[in-house]
């Protein structure tokens, strides 16, 4: 099967790489908008035109499924992904985010933060699907607008970086710990520094929920025949302006879409 993967960058990558661990042996293509990211920060109507866009090209190149790992596409754009692919099966991340909280919580009392760009929180995705298995859940959310950028300038170990997180977290760090979702796909470069800052707190991402689903939907099988070959095709709209740390992790040059 080929399978689409989509987000506004490098942050898709975390979700691909699970994917590519649990299932080998399918097609997969990755997309990233470099030259439209970040999305975070901007209006759900320029979100929405730029999710078909994209949506629209990735369906040239013939995928059968596509993933969205895109928490900020996803909240605002899921309509737009449907019209211009459907009935091709979709997977969101955003599902698999609420999965790996609702898994992740010892008690409907923990505090649940949910750290994501602007669009995101203000969409209020979490907190609607959150509040709607229970009302009672403690949710905080917030904002992080600046960590796509650093994390698409490649700064994942840099002092500006810890800074950064740093600052967005202070106010939860004398809260009785509870479950931070990483409800940015690319948090989790930074999972590490995130963690160093909310000490005692269960930091999560949904790349492995997110594979759930994809087994459940997709009926795909952990055990590929050791003939078939994983199968990869990266694209970028700005191949250029991928850092040189993230390409050494994705061990090949990338084309541009
Ligand atoms: N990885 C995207 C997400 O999960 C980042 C969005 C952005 O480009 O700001 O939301």
């Amino acid at each position: 099967m080929k399978i689409g993967v989509f987000d506004s960058g490098v942050g898709g990558i975390t979700v691909l790489k699970e994917l590519r661990k649990q299932f080998p042996g399918h097609e997969y293509l990755y997309f990233g908008d470099t030259a439209n990211v970040p999305y975070g920060t901007k209006s759900p109507t320029q979100i929405q035109s730029l999710v078909t866009s994209a949506s629209e090209r990735m369906k040239t190149q013939g995928i059968e499924a596509l993933v969205i790992a895109c928490n900020t596409a996803s909240s605002l754009a899921f309509q737009q992904f449907k019209n211009t692919l459907s009935p091709m099966p979709i997977l969101d991340v955003v599902e698999a985010g609420v999965k790996s909280v609702t898994d992740a919580l010892a008690s409907p009392s923990t505090p649940i933060l949910i750290l994501g760009t602007r669009a995101t929180v203000r969409s209020r995705i979490y907190s609607t699907l959150l509040k709607k298995i229970d009302p009672n859940y403690h949710i905080f959310e917030q904002e992080c607008p600046l960590l796509v950028p650093l994390i698409e300038e490649g700064w994942i170990h840099h002092p500006v970086m810890e800074l950064t997180v740093q600052e967005y977290v202070r106010s939860y760090q004398s809260l009785e710990p509870g479950v931070a979702l990483l409800a940015c796909t690319h948090y989790p470069w930074i999972k590490g520094g995130i963690e160093k800052y909310l000490p005692q707190w269960t930091v999560i991402d949904s790349a492995k929920a997110l594979a759930q689903i994809a087994e459940q939907h997709l009926q795909l099988s952990t055990s590929a025949p050791h003939s078939s070959l994983t199968s990869m095709q990266w694209y970028f709209s700005d191949p250029d302006s991928i850092a040189r740390n993230v390409l050494n992790e994705i061990h090949s040059a990338p084309s541009k879409f």
